[in-house]
């Protein structure tokens, strides 16, 4: 019992310091100023870990250009967890994204738990990950029909009307609104499976063809969007057990425990939801009025972890995460010279937090992320700390 006063002590005074910092720089508090270079990180030799291939009549979970994803990092976070983290059955992936971690996790741990508050993934991870029933020929004849659709036959939609010659052609805006409208329409005939495949099969094909780097804070301006909207279906994954939340990440830890809680924040000021707006408003569908030369519906889902508080936030979750080992991916563009790119947790900082919970490892790798904008990323490393949770 002394020890796990002791333990909150320590973790309280780590949550009250990062608090006090939203005027000073974090760095300060700290006992003496360091580099976010300094930290000495191991290599490792990765091994080989199965990733889905590439079907081509269907779309699978790492098809997707997403901030972030961590796709091209999986062997190397595998090869670590394998030799770091024995005796784990269960996996927590709490700022899921696009769920390629999930997806390999889902083959070496009997119960896989999923998180993003983004509507838009939380519909693609239960069309994915779900277990629910879901007829296959039925998706696929309703798919086919949908691909039977020519945009040039339908009226104006919501879709259209707003998106239409901007990030994505008149016509395929059409036929895009019109299928929403009917998987809406068509919510009583199908299972909740059935709804969320259908769902995710139109969003990997619209973001499949939009006119943009990949992301929706901005079109190319053209005179001319070619018509190439078809729909693929998704390829679901089989995994065992599974939980699918789209809560607030901090909220969620302090319900639920894994043996090893996965932890990938943004680390900049760039907000998901504001970057996959599209995709939002065409997994909600509730038509919101939209704002500016993007049309951007109104703020929600704004993530604290892209704001000044972000090293209180991170040493909350940390103070309140209920597992063996606490992994956490890091990258270092706190230097960056463009402002919506910097960090706004140090290294040292993620690292101080961290060894509040018990030993912790830091791993590195060169790696160029998918950046759609003009940061300069020389140097750049991707870091993944292993923090075994202390629990005397
Ligand atoms: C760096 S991405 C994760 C990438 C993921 N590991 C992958 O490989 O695709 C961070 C994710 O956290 C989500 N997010 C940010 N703040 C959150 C919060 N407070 N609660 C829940 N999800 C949050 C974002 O929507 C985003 O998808």
């Amino acid at each position: 019992m002394a020890n796990f006063n002791n333990k909150n002590t320590t973790e309280q005074e780590t949550v009250n310091r990062f608090s006090n910092s939203v005027q000073t720089r974090l760095f300060d508090l700290l006992e003496a100023e360091k580099s976010d270079h300094e930290l000495s990180a191991k290599k490792i030799q990765e091994s080989y870990f199965y990733i889905p291939q590439i079907k081509e009549n269907l779309h699978q979970l790492q098809n997707r250009r997403y901030i972030g994803s961590k796709h091209r990092l999986i062997k190397w976070i595998f090869s670590i967890l394998e030799k770091e983290c024995e005796g784990s059955d269960s996996f927590a992936d709490i700022f899921s994204g696009t769920g390629v971690v999930s997806a390999v996790a889902a083959r070496h741990f009997g119960k896989l738990i999923l998180n993003d508050f983004l509507y838009s993934n939380y519909a693609i991870y239960q069309a994915f990950f779900g277990n629910g029933k879901w007829n296959k020929d039925k998706v696929y004849n309703i798919i086919k029909d949908y691909n039977n659709i020519y945009g040039g036959d339908l009226e104006d939609n919501y879709f259209s009307k707003h998106f239409g010659g901007k990030y994505f052609s008149k016509t395929s805006s059409k036929t895009i609104g019109f299928v929403r409208e009917n998987i809406e329409r068509n919510k009583n005939n199908l299972t909740v499976r059935e709804y969320y495949i259908l769902i995710a099969s139109l969003l990997y094909s619209v973001d499949k063809i939009a006119n943009t780097v990949g992301h929706y804070d901005a079109y190319f301006k053209k005179d001319f969007i070619e018509d190439i909207f078809f729909i693929k279906p998704i390829d679901p994954i089989d995994v065992g057990r599974v939980s699918i939340f789209r809560e607030d990440t901090n909220l969620l830890v302090k319900k639920i425990k894994a043996d090893i809680i996965y932890i990938d924040p943004p680390y900049n000021s760039r907000q998901y939801s504001r970057f996959y707006h599209v995709l939002e408003t065409l997994t909600k569908w509730d038509k919101p009025k939209l704002h500016g030369v993007a049309l951007k519906p109104d703020p929600e889902n704004m993530s604290d972890y892209c704001r000044v508080q972000a090293g209180c936030r991170f040493a909350e979750l940390v103070r309140d995460v209920d597992a063996k080992y606490l992994v956490v991916s890091y990258n270092n563009t706190y230097n960056s010279k463009s402002s919506s790119s910097k960090n706004k947790i140090t290294l040292q900082e993620i690292r101080d937090i961290l060894v509040t919970r018990g030993e912790t490892k830091v791993f590195e790798k060169d790696y160029k992320h998918f950046n759609a904008g003009n940061t300069d990323f020389a140097n750049h490393k991707e870091y993944l700390f292993v923090t075994k949770v202390n629990h005397e």
